[in-house]
């Protein structure tokens, strides 16, 4: 039986991880450490936890205690560090907790992942581990910085990292590195694209989107809405963190991507035709739209373009990012297999039909959030 104790799982891309495993593999055991932050939320992973195979713990990655219990319980085989503070707009509002979280909180669980899984010294004087164990640190394109109009980052790419969010995470990726290069620790780090998918915290741009058509407010543009990300499927994720884990070798980066550049303006027009199809089409979507913005004649006209508003831009705000996932396709055969336009209709639907879900995770203070983040723009 393979432990995974996977950090952050009631996050958007660690609840889809952990989906992800139990729907995988029979003999798991999976034990998620969140500390319950505004971006996760239980509720995601309930019908998980129903699952004997799966238990949760509530704390923070910082602290060495609740760590330290969980690795004196389980024989823990697998650390999958998804918890994260993950939003950029929030990292330029409050730098500091994303040093804490992202940097201090990876140090902590690389530290005691050393001490626990450590079996004796080999005789140049560095740690030996119990066979098999690896920990696995979910980082982001981001850390290379930001591409001009060609080229693709490739995991020789130089760091270059530009808001705090991005720093903390490449702060974070170097103390993963000093640990395999110092101690000989057995990890992988994944640099992943933009995932979109279920699930997804509605104060990224694709969720954000949806959840303000749905309730008839305008569309917030930063700038010209001609930046890049780079969209992969979060189940496409999964799937590359689940190779690297089993067949990654010792030490590697690998970069994961979705060969699939969008403009930003390109993403919210699409958003904006596929609902407007989907409301047309099915009248059960129909009543997730707020109270009052179902029109008697059934159309949804209003559903338009001229719902976008171009508003202040991102300080420091990178223009594109494009990952080559060439080594991890070439080395363990992974690739992203959902189309966009799919995945995009898939997510979609998702949200269309999950309405309560956005409620429950918006319900504390997001509108606070909303107000501060775009009352002024
Ligand atoms: P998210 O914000 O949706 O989830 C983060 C989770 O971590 C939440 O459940 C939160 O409660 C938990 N958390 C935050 N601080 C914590 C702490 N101190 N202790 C314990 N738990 C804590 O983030 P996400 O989008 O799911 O991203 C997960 C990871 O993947 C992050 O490390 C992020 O940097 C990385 N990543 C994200 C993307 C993306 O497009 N979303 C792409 C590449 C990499
Ligand atoms: O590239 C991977 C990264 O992708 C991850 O490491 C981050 O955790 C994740 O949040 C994401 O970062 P981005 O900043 O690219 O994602 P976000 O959804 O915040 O923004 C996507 C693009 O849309 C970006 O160019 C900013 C723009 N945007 C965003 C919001 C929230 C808008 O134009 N309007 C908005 O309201």
């Amino acid at each position: 039986m393979t432990t995974y104790l996977v950090t952050g799982g009631a996050g958007f891309i660690g609840a889809n991880f952990v989906k992800y495993l139990l729907k995988k593999h029979r003999e798991i055991r999976v034990v998620i450490l969140d500390d319950l932050t505004y971006a996760g939320n239980l509720g995601t992973i309930q019908t998980d936890l129903d699952d004997p195979r799966a238990v949760f713990y509530k704390g923070n990655i910082v602290d060495p205690r609740i760590v330290a219990t969980i690795f004196e319980k389980y024989p823990v085989d697998y650390l999958v560090n998804f918890a994260a503070e993950s939003h950029v707009d929030r990292s330029i509002e409050n730098p500091q907790l994303f040093l804490q979280t992202n940097i201090l909180g990876t140090q902590n669980l690389l530290e005691i992942a050393k001490k626990s899984w450590t079996t004796g010294k080999d005789d140049k004087g560095y740690p030996t581990y119990r066979k098999g164990v690896k920990y696995l640190q979910v980082s982001t394109d981001e850390v290379y910085g930001s591409l001009g109009e060609t080229g693709f980052f490739t995991e020789t790419t130089p760091l270059d990292p530009r808001s705090p969010y991005s720093a903390s995470k490449t702060g974070a990726d170097l103390i993963v590195v000093a640990y395999s290069e110092t101690y000989k620790l057995p990890v992988n780090i994944t640099r992943c694209s933009n995932n979109y998918g279920p699930y997804h915290f509605p104060e990224k741009l694709i969720p954000l989107i949806i959840k303000n058509i749905l309730e008839g407010k305008t569309l917030p543009v930063y700038g010209d809405g001609s930046n890049v990300r780079d969209w992969l499927y979060v189940e496409d994720h999964c799937k590359a963190i689940d190779r690297v884990l089993q067949d990654g070798r010792t030490g590697e980066i690998y970069n994961v991507g979705g060969h699939n550049e969008k403009t930003n303006l390109e993403i919210v027009q699409l958003i904006l035709s596929t609902i407007r199809n989907l409301l047309e089409e099915n009248k059960s979507y129909r009543s997730a739209l707020k109270p009052g913005l179902l029109q008697s004649s059934d159309h949804f006209d209003w559903i338009s373009n001229d719902l976008i508003t171009f508003v202040k831009d991102r300080l420091g705000h990178d223009q594109r990012y494009a990952i080559d996932p060439a080594k991890i396709t070439r080395e363990l055969g992974w690739y992203p297999e959902t189309k966009f336009e799919d995945g995009i209709v898939k997510t979609i639907r998702w949200y269309l039909e999950n309405q309560h879900w956005v409620k429950e995770v918006t319900s504390g203070d997001y509108q606070n959030y909303y107000q501060q983040m775009y009352g002024n723009r």
